[in-house]
């Protein structure tokens, strides 16, 4: 996917305060860095921004880290946060791979949000509900395992469903049509999914879990 590129991305990034510069610093450690033991949940790819800013503003006793490989995407997060003071959300320029590098057993939520669908067989491994990444989510998450997903793919939503129930993960809710669901479920919007709900396109839900 292309997106804008900004001048001096990393100067901008860099002077943000809600950077962690060398994440793998505080691996472990991520307790001592909030100040608190309060829950920590992770969203992977998240673009912008938008909605581990929201999130972080809603719940104030969790904590939330944003991470996101792409600098020009972080941009829009650092600027909407620059008149923000949220001591529960901090972000990391990283790849989604290498997040065990990153974190220790330590992570409550893990949400992939509109992440790539990686359409072809052979990008199969590049989907973050791949065995692959199931089994590098498992030396993150605390103690249970929590996935919130959300999508407007059909096809990763259909291999996630598959993918998770093979890994053993339960479901605890499925929606086809997130924004016209019977039983609302809470939710805040990301950057992608204002887009697609104002093109009045369907969001895929699924929430999984896995009891240790
Ligand atoms: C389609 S966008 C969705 C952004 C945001 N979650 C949203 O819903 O608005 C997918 C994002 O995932 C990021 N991404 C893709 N692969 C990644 C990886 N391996 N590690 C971290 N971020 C990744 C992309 O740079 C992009 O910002």
């Amino acid at each position: 996917m292309e997106y804008v590129k900004f001048k001096n991305a990393d100067v901008i990034v860099n002077n943000s305060d809600y950077l962690v510069k060398n994440p793998i610093n505080y691996k472990n450690k991520w307790k001592e860095l909030f100040g608190n033991n309060n829950k920590i949940n992770l969203e992977l790819g998240m673009g912008r921004g938008d909605f581990i800013i929201n999130m972080a503003k809603a719940y104030p006793n969790i904590n939330f880290i944003g991470l996101e490989l792409n600098i020009n995407q972080m941009v829009g997060a650092v600027q909407k946060l620059m008149k923000e003071k949220l001591p529960n959300l901090k972000l990391i320029n990283a790849d989604a791979s290498e997040i065990d590098k990153i974190f220790g057993k330590e992570i409550d939520t893990i949400y992939l949000t509109f992440s790539e669908p990686w359409p072809k067989k052979r990008d199969e491994r590049k989907r973050f509900t791949h065995e692959s990444y199931l089994k590098l989510y498992d030396k993150i998450f605390k103690k249970d395992k929590h996935i919130i997903l959300k999508t407007d793919n059909k096809g990763l939503f259909a291999y996630s469903l598959e993918s998770l129930s093979q890994y053993w993960y339960v479901f605890d809710r499925i929606s086809l049509d997130l924004h016209n669901n019977e039983i609302p479920i809470p939710n805040i919007m990301t950057d992608f999914e204002k887009k697609y709900y104002e093109e009045k396109r369907p969001i895929y839900y699924l929430e999984a879990s896995f009891k240790n």
